[in-house]
């Protein structure tokens, strides 16, 4: 038994915080942060608005897109490195909001590479034959994470959430995944830091090393499916950085063209970064059935993943 994407749904906060808005804060404008990374705005989730709100709209867009009931999911796992509590845990919270049943559900952090880690979780338990359907959403809201006052980080984030629903099935949609982590370097990209509550990155490192990892991650896929960079009719990188994202299609050998990159609009969402980007193709009607999907992480721990997909 196989997995397969039956459906995706997205969210985005209504409040939409421009660079040029950011600037009039901030020491930074707007051609920096668009040279340097490629964004242009970010979405900022309200006051009253959590994580879970967020994960739980995207969840409900992606089982409308599967065409099911929550009734029928058998497992949810929401992957976020910004839970809003330490229990009860989002994915119990979306499972009541969504008016799923009582099935299992938990959160899984493995930051920005937390969807592609959830989504091979959820791969194994419907090939396993454990459940039948499964509903893995990516949900950050990085604001509460970010210093407002320092310009090398609050410029790169944003809120948001992706979802997917998987059911099983006979043919392959998932038709590999390999998960990856190095906790040997915390300080190079971790929240709090140990100097204030909120997040700190060393940029050229992670700059590097999201190239280095997302191209190993690619190399991995490719070699596991016997493809090479000629299949993918789609890369869907994380969106953290345009700049790390065409340098690592780049050395891929994957064209432009067949790499999708919303960056632009939503800036680095963390776990949602895949599932939102996911969404917008699928929806705008690039990604066809029968297309070859390669998904590729990259995030804090540091943690990196793949995940090809048969659409
Ligand atoms: N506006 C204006 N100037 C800025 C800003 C800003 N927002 N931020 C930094 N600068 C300045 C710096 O102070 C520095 O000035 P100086 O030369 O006078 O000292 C100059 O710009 C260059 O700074 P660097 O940090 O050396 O610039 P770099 O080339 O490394 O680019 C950037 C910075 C864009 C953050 C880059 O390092 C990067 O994209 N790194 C990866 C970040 C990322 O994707 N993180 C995701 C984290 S989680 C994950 O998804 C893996």
């Amino acid at each position: 038994m196989h997995s397969r994407i039956a459906g995706t749904g997205s969210y985005l906060p209504s409040r939409i915080l421009t660079n040029s808005e950011l600037a009039r804060s901030v020491d930074t404008s707007d051609e920096w942060i668009r040279a340097m990374t490629g964004i242009a705005q970010r979405h900022i989730a309200g006051d009253g608005e959590s994580t879970a709100d967020m994960a739980a709209i995207a969840a409900k867009e992606a089982l409308a897109a599967a065409g099911m009931r929550a009734a029928e999911i058998d497992l949810i796992i929401v992957a976020t490195i910004t839970p809003d509590l330490v229990f009860p845990t989002t994915a119990a919270t979306v499972q009541a909001q969504i008016g799923a049943r009582t099935v299992g559900c938990f959160d899984l952090s493995a930051a920005c590479s937390g969807f592609v880690f959830a989504l091979s979780m959820a791969d194994g338990m419907i090939a396993s034959g454990k459940c039948r359907s499964a509903l893995v959403v990516g949900a950050e809201r990085m604001s509460r994470l970010l210093d407002w006052t320092e310009r090398s980080t609050c410029v790169l984030f944003g809120d948001g959430a992706g979802a997917a629903v998987l059911v099983a099935s006979e043919r392959p949609g998932v038709r590999s995944t390999s998960l990856h982590a190095d906790g040997s370097t915390p300080d190079v990209l971790r929240a709090p830091s140990k100097r204030s509550p909120y997040l700190h990155m060393e940029g050229g490192a992670v700059f590097k090393f999201a190239v280095r990892s997302l191209v190993e991650g690619g190399q991995e896929a490719l070699q596991a499916n016997g493809m090479t960079s000629a299949d993918v009719d789609w890369l869907i990188p994380h969106q953290a950085n345009l700049r790390i994202i065409e340098a690592s299609a780049k050395k891929l050998q994957v064209d432009a063209s067949h790499v999708v990159v919303t960056v632009d609009h939503h800036a680095n969402t963390s776990a949602a970064s895949i599932p939102l980007a996911l969404d917008q193709a699928v929806r705008d009607g690039r990604i066809r059935r029968g297309h070859n999907v390669l998904l590729l992480s990259v995030g804090g721990g540091f943690t990196w993943a793949s995940c090809m997909l048969e659409w």
